[in-house]
């Protein structure tokens, strides 16, 4: 049987949310810039996709470049955003004809003019569309959109104060930028790093964490088939206790 054939459909992750980590030690390891890296990476972006639309998972959300990405080398930022742009044209037609809808988390206004542009046309193009969702992170920041959120209600409250009692997880979460989008139930990493990196701090409070060494670029269907069959091996207590959960 293959690993595909092994997943219980009943029990799908209906949110995946992915670090994609590793491009430039890829990259590097094949005595090649980092930027290649990236280009490859872009391979593994396509088959997790696809990936996830066939089995019928309802959201995946991919961390493709945070606010610290700034920091980097201009060159290889001004290469991502051009990798961006790049795969959002060559992949347009793909993503309508499979019904995926575009999404985005983060300040994609302080995206490159052509990168906004480009990102916006498709979120449009494919608004409609009710397969999988893919919401990519770009100039995304976890802290900050929490912190955005707190500053997003108390100038709300100026205007019509909001109850105490009021602010509870649901009241929160409409200020977040995934307001609408259910917390995600699985986070890979890849690369052999455990960190979270500034990602979704808020919405992964109970989301299994799967970590693997694979690099990547070559993160390929059946690496994903493999979280997810570690993932149904899990019991998700959110808290309560075992019997509780068996009722
Ligand atoms: C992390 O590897 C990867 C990124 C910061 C960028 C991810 C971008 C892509 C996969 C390509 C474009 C994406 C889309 C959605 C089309 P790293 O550079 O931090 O690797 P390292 O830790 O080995 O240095």
């Amino acid at each position: 049987m293959d690993l595909k054939e092994k997943i219980d459909k009943s029990k799908l992750p209906k949110h995946i949310a992915i670090i994609m980590d590793g491009n430039g030690r890829w990259a590097q390891k094949k005595g090649n810039s980092r930027i290649f890296g990236h280009k490859n990476g872009v391979k593994a972006v396509k088959e997790t996709v696809e990936a996830a639309g066939e089995l019928g998972v309802k959201y995946l959300t991919l961390y493709a470049f945070s606010t610290e990405n700034w920091k980097r080398p201009k060159q290889e930022v001004d290469a991502l955003m051009s990798l961006l742009v790049a795969t959002i044209n060559s992949e347009t037609d793909a993503l309508i004809k499979n019904n995926v809808r575009l999404l985005t988390i983060g300040d994609i206004d302080d995206l490159p003019h052509d990168v906004n542009r480009n990102l916006q046309e498709l979120k449009e193009k494919t608004a409609k569309n009710t397969g999988l969702s893919l919401i990519l992170a770009l100039n995304y920041s976890a802290r900050w959109e929490i912190l955005n959120a707190i500053k997003n209600i108390l100038s709300q409250t100026h205007k019509q104060p909001v109850n105490f009692e009021n602010i509870d997880n649901d009241f929160f979460e409409q200020y977040l930028y995934t307001s609408g989008i259910p917390d995600p139930d699985l986070l890979i990493r890849t690369s052999g790093e455990y960190r979270i990196s500034n990602f979704l701090l808020w919405q992964i409070a109970y989301t299994e964490l799967y970590f693997t060494d694979v690099l990547w670029p070559d993160f390929r269907k059946n690496d994903l088939y493999h979280a997810i069959l570690d993932y149904q091996k899990r019991e998700r207590r959110f808290g309560k206790i075992s019997e509780q959960i068996k009722k």
